[in-house]
């Protein structure tokens, strides 16, 4: 069979988050199948700043140095993710002793001290970083974070300057979510024109892949592949996974208030998708697919947000113990159909 990586060469390179368990050696099939089809990995969870530092000035290597040497062993692109963001942070990283706020100087120092030392550690070998993750809001607003609160727009600025002077040859991006959506494309694209006018170093934007069979929108998410490569970036395409099952803000503003009920009513794939689903899912992956074609001279990497169905975070999300099936493998450590599809498509577009 055909691999992926091979397939898409002349495209893009072919990414997979991997988890904590897999470098742990707990999960040889999931490696199997990442060396087979991909020639990039992210870290899914092993270096946000709460995992990597959790007590301050104690870091915590361990499986971040697997995944690096993982990476390197296969001759693998190796993506971090991601050194600034407001979510999976430690509560230290913002306050002092007595539980108040750190002054902006405080937090800056905390932040160098951070991305210094992880960035310092993998110099070199780390060839790319998410800097900063999900600062701006779907309006196109500034997230309300502590960072934001504390230092102002001025940390993101902050952020990638340190992360280039500790790597001077590591490609620097940022990453977000719901990027079709207008409000965010052009949040996103001024807070990043903001950066290039003031002559800091960002070589790309990550757009977040976590889609749903009926949304966003195809052409919505065209236009912000287009406005990000008329900036000069490259584009990536990040955290790729089709859920099947509806989503909250998607499912006539539910309010998750009892999860079992919501479980029952939205989930009606518990023992395996029907054929219309398994279809809708080839095809709209396929759309993208095409879509991702069409821009491969900006687009230069697709990663994926997992390597089986059993791996997804979708299936915690937005309540625990869902079961969707939005990646290309499934929980038996098979190959999807689609894996083919794409295949061939990127071989003979
Ligand atoms: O490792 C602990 C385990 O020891 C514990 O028993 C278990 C019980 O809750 O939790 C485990 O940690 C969980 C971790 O995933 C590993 O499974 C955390 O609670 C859980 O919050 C964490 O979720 C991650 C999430 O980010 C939150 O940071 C997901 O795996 C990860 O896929 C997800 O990834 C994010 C990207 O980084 C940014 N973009 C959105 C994307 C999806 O939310």
């Amino acid at each position: 069979p055909v691999s992926l990586k091979e397939a898409a060469k002349n495209h893009f390179k072919i990414g997979v988050a991997l988890n904590e368990r897999q470098l742990n050696g707990m999960d040889d099939k999931a490696l199997e199948i990442t060396k087979q089809h991909f020639n990039a990995i992210v870290a899914e969870n092993c270096m946000k700043s709460g995992r990597i530092q959790p007590v301050e000035g104690e870091f915590v290597w361990e499986h971040a140095d697997r995944f690096v040497a993982f990476g390197e062993e296969n001759n693998m692109e190796i993506n971090g993710h991601t050194l600034i963001w407001h979510s999976q942070a430690p509560r230290w990283f913002f306050v002092d002793d007595e539980g108040n706020d750190v002054s902006k100087e405080v937090l800056i120092e905390r932040m160098r001290t951070h991305i210094n030392t992880v960035v310092g550690r993998y110099k070199g070998r780390v060839h790319t970083w998410d800097v900063v993750n999900e600062t701006i809001l779907d309006d196109g607003s500034w997230r309300q974070s502590k960072f934001y609160e504390i230092i102002g727009e001025d940390f993101v600025k902050i952020a990638f300057t340190l992360a280039h002077e500790a790597d001077p040859d590591a490609r620097l991006f940022y990453n977000d979510y719901s990027m079709a959506k207008p409000g965010k494309r052009e949040g996103v694209v001024k807070m990043v024109s903001n950066l290039q006018k003031q002559g800091v170093k960002i070589d790309g934007i990550g757009m977040q892949g976590h889609v749903g069979l009926d949304h966003p929108s195809l052409e919505e998410f065209e236009k912000s592949i287009q406005a990000f490569a008329a900036l000069g970036l490259e584009v990536l395409i990040t955290e790729m996974d089709v859920s099947v099952l509806p989503s909250p803000s998607n499912h006539q503003g539910a309010e998750i208030t009892d999860t079992f009920e919501y479980q029952k009513e939205i989930n009606p794939y518990t023992e395996g998708l029907t054929k219309e689903a398994e279809q809708e899912f080839h095809d709209r992956y396929m759309d993208f697919f095409r879509l991702f074609d069409k821009y491969s001279d900006h687009i230069t990497r697709v990663t994926f947000w997992g390597v089986t169905d059993g791996h997804s975070w979708k299936n915690n999300f937005p309540v625990r113990g869902r079961t969707d099936y939005p990646l290309l493998f499934d929980r038996s450590y098979q190959a999807k159909p689609v894996v083919k599809s794409i295949a061939d498509f990127l071989q003979n577009p």
